[in-house]
């Protein structure tokens, strides 16, 4: 008894486990439903169309790869996906960011012969070879390959109005998957042409999971098509050239099958050129400007050249903020820290000039103090000498007789000062010799001084003179400042044409890395 009724237990247990295997499958079949056909309301082909995909789908697992055989090639093998692109837009080239955006349709072509349906084990009328293709429905799952795009950042489908992409099978078993995508790629640029530079950006994909006894990739023909307003998104590079190839990579886990389109950009050098190199050579001018300006006159050299220089280093900061921190010299850097230099140098420059006219004209004022001082020098020194002696002599004039103490003073005072006229005598004969000063004026004594004042404006008339002679030994030399305003207007701008022709000469050539 017990024995019956464990063996119908048994019964109903795999009664039931065959509902739940057979509701499972039903569910994995319930992407595609059988529906009538009505006369009616359906249209033949179509619904045709899709009562073959069910039929196709009826035992097929997505899961599992197709085996590799094609209508031309009966030996199982990897599946070979044929691919092309259809670039729509490249845009927003990022140097900070080292990325660029791509918007293309990617299409893979691969066959599955078990998604073949010309001859279909019996199971299609004849009547199902009049349509090449068929398409999946969106929720249809086939085995689709696993490529993804190895230098990408980020990405998205789009998904407007409906999902942009489509699953078609063509009757020899022939799949032809299509999607549009929008990728930000890394793309490692060299920027130390920038900007006569151009950049090589790459979008790379590979298979993720399978290697090359799985998967290989191949170039459809033509393999990479472009939209003709696909530069439009471009403003500040063109495309240059589309290349493909291939870029298998060898991994400690299997070869893996990659391929590579090349995207080779021309950064639009216009714009630099309007925007950069002709405002900068321009303000390099207006710093040259001072050299045209008196040099007496600070207030307007000073803030020409600060103004030019501050400008400078502002376009640099403004340059180098869209610009990645990298360690070596950009080409717009040299440029930059030349003009820099050049504008530099004119406020250098300005500095020495007006050093050297300060001191010129100091030497002036020296100069003519001498020669004033020689002209106003109206005691000679007989004269004096004889007026020593005389006011000891005989007490004259308004002055009162000396006394003995006086005299002793004026007596010391006359020696020292004989001396001491002696000596730069020797001197002055010298210098007005050289300089051919002025006749030495003398007998231009005025009448009524009182020989206490007499002496004393001597004594220091004298002092003063000796002074001067020293500072008047100085060669002078009229207009350094100025001569180095003249040298300026020609060196800087020569110095200027010269550093443009090595600059351009070395960046306009192309074969020069
Ligand atoms: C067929 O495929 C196999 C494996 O993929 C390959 O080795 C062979 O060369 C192919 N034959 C032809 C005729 O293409
Ligand atoms: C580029 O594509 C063409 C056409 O499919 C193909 O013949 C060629 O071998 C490909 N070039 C590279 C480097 O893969």
């Amino acid at each position: 008894m017990m024995f019956y009724i464990t063996q119908i237990f048994t019964i109903l247990l795999y009664l039931q486990n065959l509902q739940i295997v057979e509701s499972a499958k039903s569910k994995k079949k319930s992407n595609c439903k059988r529906t009538a056909f009505s006369r009616h309301t359906t249209n033949y082909q179509a619904w045709r169309e899709q009562m073959t995909v069910c039929a196709l789908l009826q035992d097929y697992d997505p899961a599992v790869r197709p085996s590799g055989r094609t209508p031309y090639n009966d030996t199982k093998g990897a599946v070979i996906v044929t691919t092309s692109l259809d670039i729509r837009s490249i845009s927003a080239v990022s140097e900070k960011n080292m990325e660029f955006v791509a918007q293309f349709r990617f299409r893979q072509e691969w066959f599955d012969d078990r998604l073949r349906f010309i001859e279909h084990q019996g199971l299609l009328s004849p009547d199902y070879r009049n349509f090449e293709f068929i398409h999946v429905a969106r929720d249809q799952t086939l085995w689709i390959p696993d490529t993804f795009f190895q230098n990408e950042r980020n990405g998205w489908y789009h998904m407007l109005d409906q999902e942009n992409r489509f699953l078609k099978i063509r009757s020899d078993g022939k799949l032809i998957y299509d999607r549009r995508l929008t990728l930000h790629l890394a793309c490692s640029m060299q920027l130390a042409r920038y900007p006569m530079d151009h950049q090589m950006c790459d979008i790379q994909f590979a298979s993720y999971a399978y290697t090359t006894r799985d998967i290989e990739y191949m170039w459809d023909f033509p393999p990479i098509t472009m939209a003709k307003n696909a530069n439009g998104a471009l403003p500040n590079f063109a495309i240059a050239d589309l290349k493909n190839g291939s870029c298998t990579s060898v991994t400690n886990t299997g070869t893996y099958s990659c391929l590579v389109v090349k995207i080779r950009l021309n950064r639009v050098f216009s714009f630099f050129l309007l925007q950069l190199y002709i405002p900068s050579s321009m303000l390099v001018g207006v710093a040259w400007v001072s050299y045209w300006i008196d040099w007496k006159s600070t207030a307007a050299r000073v803030p020409l050249a600060i103004v030019t220089l501050l400008t400078m280093i502002t376009t640099s900061h403004a340059i180098n903020s869209n610009l990645p921190p990298v360690s070596y010299a950009k080409s717009i850097d040299i440029w930059v820290g030349a003009c820099v230099v050049f504008i530099f140098f004119s406020l250098i420059e300005y500095a020495v000039v007006n050093y050297m006219g300060i001191l010129d004209e100091h030497k002036q004022m020296r100069k003519a103090a001498c020669n004033r001082s020689r002209l106003s020098n109206v005691i000679d020194t007989d004269h004096y000498m004889q007026s020593v002696e005389q006011a000891m002599a005989s007490p004259t004039s308004i002055g009162a007789p000396f006394s003995p103490q006086e005299k002793k003073r004026l007596l010391r005072r006359k020696n020292k000062t004989s001396f001491m006229l002696k000596e730069e005598d020797d001197a002055e004969h010298i210098e007005l010799g050289d300089i051919g000063g002025p006749p030495r004026a003398a007998g231009m004594v005025e009448e009524g001084w009182t020989f206490h004042d007499a002496t004393d404006l001597v004594y220091i008339g004298q002092r003063k003179r000796v002074e001067l002679v020293r500072w008047c030994s100085v060669l002078s030399s009229r207009g350094r400042a100025e001569r180095i305003d003249i040298i300026a207007r020609i060196i800087f701008p020569i110095a200027f044409i010269m550093f443009n022709f090595a600059y351009w000469s070395l960046y306009l050539d192309e074969d020069v890395p």
